[in-house]
């Protein structure tokens, strides 16, 4: 995601934005850029690319001063490009802002900043901000920060430069972590802990709704009403690389604990202020268009596919449109049926994998109007799709998708809702009533969290078998097979996911005394007929874990060896609580067998290659 630096301080600024932005690097980026007081006035530079790019472009016009802000862009609204990038200043240049998050009412603000005459350059949300502290200044940063922020609906967090008082920075925390780093005639900012390690263990960690004010010899703290606050320092003890991943000793770790966040970023901005109605505002297919839909075609690779076999039940079940799921690979060889009626969904994190790309020019080039659901909005994928429904789950480092995978749920659960609103196929209370039933899962997966020691107990007593089965009917039958593929990947343990019903037909032979079966019994509608195929595996000897509602535990435990609960949902929604349970299971067999959890053998993150 993006990152935020700060510094003000008898150094090279310019060397400490960039010092800081380089540790930054890790967690992605598309595009950087530092804003700097000089003898000249506030001055900006910034670049589309990898960091290099903006350290090329200052090596010929430095800029030299002793307090600046900086950034690197990861987008969300906007392409990747020199203008999009951050800092964002105001007509006058004399204010510059850099934001890390997504300010939902933006465009609301954008259209009253137009009506006032006031003329933009980028595609962001950010850009709002900076012409809105130019409006509300009058003489005091802080006071025009405090008046801007009321205006703001979303999560932010901010640094803020005026050319007026160059002996300040203003910094915000809201539903976006942002830290001050302390030193001695000096003081830094920073999005995450890497960035100013080089320079300080020091740091005070703002809490949601402060704010800092920083000089050379001080930092105030205060909330965003402006009440000062006292607060002890906090001593950094990580190393650079623990930094780097949060405190956690894997990014897949650090990525299963991000998703409640994740979640609520996918959906911020796309759910109206009474929390009854999907809004998609960067959407472009029109409501005749989606009326016209008569099938949907959903194209994606590994967990991404995965992903697509929820979302397929998911638009079934809400839209009563027939969907079809398809592997990429195969999708452009076997002459797909393709209508200007159908709508095709490609679904990626990287939105660079070859075959997921090929596979949207066969559909395009067939005539399909095709949606990419993408983690990278300035990714290939996102660039040729006709539509991109963002998953805002930050950049995914470990090999083994996590927090991408749950985003994408997310998007299509978004999706189906927007979909049945147009066609009518749902009413105003089922709508509300699922999209209360989504405002819940970040809290219900912050439950599973809490209950780590368990899933790894679990997970440490079958990591010792080269073979093990994942069951389940309907979504949990889709979710199966990605806590299998998860497994697989990082614990290199031989499992297959079947059908619950399908064991019977052939793969039961396989079962026998101390087999594990990782059973999902939430469908409730089905839960009668998965205890019978659980019998069937206890008869040939199996060991069956069940993942499945507490409400449930006592009665399925008369059949089954153990149970790992989640909170009950609605059954639409309960892939994406039942596979944190899983991930913590392959998370946790992986490491029972000293594996390297992150980088798997064979893979890599992104397959660029057919
Ligand atoms: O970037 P993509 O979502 O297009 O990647 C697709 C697959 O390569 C990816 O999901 C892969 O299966 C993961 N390693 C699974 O954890």
């Amino acid at each position: 995601m993006c990152g935020i630096v700060g510094y003000i301080g008898p150094r090279n600024t310019q060397d400490v934005l960039i010092e800081g932005l380089s540790k930054l690097e890790y967690r992605g980026y598309d595009s950087a850029g530092i804003a700097v007081y000089t003898d000249g006035g506030l001055k900006v530079s910034k670049a589309l690319g990898r960091l290099v790019n903006l350290e090329n472009k200052l090596e010929g016009a430095p800029l030299v001063g002793s307090v600046g802000i900086g950034h690197t862009r990861w987008a969300t609204h906007g392409k990747p490009s020199d203008v999009n990038s951050h800092p964002h200043t105001d007509a006058t240049q004399k204010f510059s802002v850099v934001h890390n998050g997504i300010i939902e009412n933006y465009l609301e603000l954008k259209d009253e900043l137009i009506a006032s005459g006031v003329e933009f350059v980028s595609e962001t949300d950010t850009e709002v901000i900076s012409h809105l502290v130019a409006r509300e200044y009058n003489g005091d940063i802080v006071e025009a920060v405090q008046k801007v922020i009321k205006h703001l609906r979303g999560a932010f967090a901010l640094a803020v430069l005026t050319e007026y008082e160059p002996d300040r920075i203003v910094a915000v925390r809201h539903a976006s972590p942002l830290i001050i780093g302390i030193g001695e005639n000096e003081n830094f900012i920073g999005s995450d802990i890497p960035a100013i390690l080089k320079y300080t263990r020091n740091v005070f960690i703002l809490n949601d709704g402060e704010m800092a004010l920083l000089t050379r010899d001080s930092v105030k703290l205060m909330t965003i009403e402006g009440n000062e606050i006292a607060r002890e320092m906090t001593y950094i003890e990580w190393d650079a690389i623990t930094a780097e991943k949060g405190g956690y000793e894997h990014f897949m770790h650090k990525e299963i604990h991000e998703q409640p966040r994740a979640y609520q970023d996918t959906m911020r901005g796309r759910v109206d202020e009474s929390g009854k109605k999907v809004v998609l505002p960067d959407f472009h297919m029109t409501d005749e268009q989606i009326k016209n839909i008569r099938n949907v075609q959903i194209i994606a690779c590994g967990t991404a596919y995965h992903a697509g076999l929820v979302g397929r039940t998911v638009i079934e079940r809400l839209v009563r449109i027939p969907v079809e799921t398809d592997v990429a690979s195969e999708y452009r060889y076997r002459s797909p049926i393709v209508t200007p009626e159908t709508l095709v969904i490609v679904v990626s994190q990287s939105g660079e994998t070859a075959d997921t790309l090929a596979a949207l020019r066969e559909a395009q080039a067939n005539g399909a109007h095709v949606l990419a659901i993408t983690n990278v909005v300035g990714s290939s994928i996102a660039r040729d799709a006709n539509d991109v429904i963002a998953t805002l789950a930050g950049p995914e480092i470990a090999v083994a998708s996590t927090k991408a995978y749950t985003s994408q749920l997310i998007a299509f659960y978004l999706l189906g809702l927007y979909f049945a609103q147009v066609r009518g196929t749902q009413t105003e209370a089922q709508v509300a009533e699922t999209l209360a039933a989504m405002q819940a899962l970040p809290e219900q997966v912050e439950s599973i969290l809490t209950r780590e020691l368990e899933a790894k107990a679990h997970a440490e007593e079958f990591s010792s078998q080269k073979h093990l089965f994942f069951i389940g009917r309907g979504l949990d039958y889709a979710a199966a097979q990605e806590g299998s593929l998860k497994l697989k990947e990082i614990s290199y343990i031989h499992s297959e996911a079947y059908a619950a019903g399908e064991l019977k037909h052939g793969t039961l032979a396989l079962i026998e005394e101390g087999v594990p079966v990782i059973a999902l019994a939430t469908e409730q509608a089905l839960i009668e007929k998965t205890v019978s195929n659980i019998k069937e595996v206890k008869a040939r000897g199996g060991v069956v874990l069940t993942i499945c509602y507490e409400e449930d535990a006592q009665e399925l435990l008369k059949s089954v060896d153990s149970v790992f609960t989640i909170p009950k949902t609605l059954p639409l929604l309960t892939a994406s609580l039942s596979v944190v349970a899983l991930q913590l299971l392959s998370y946790y067999a992986s490491l029972a067998l000293g594996l390297d959890v992150d980088k798997p053998r064979n893979l890599a993150k992104s397959v660029t290659v057919e």
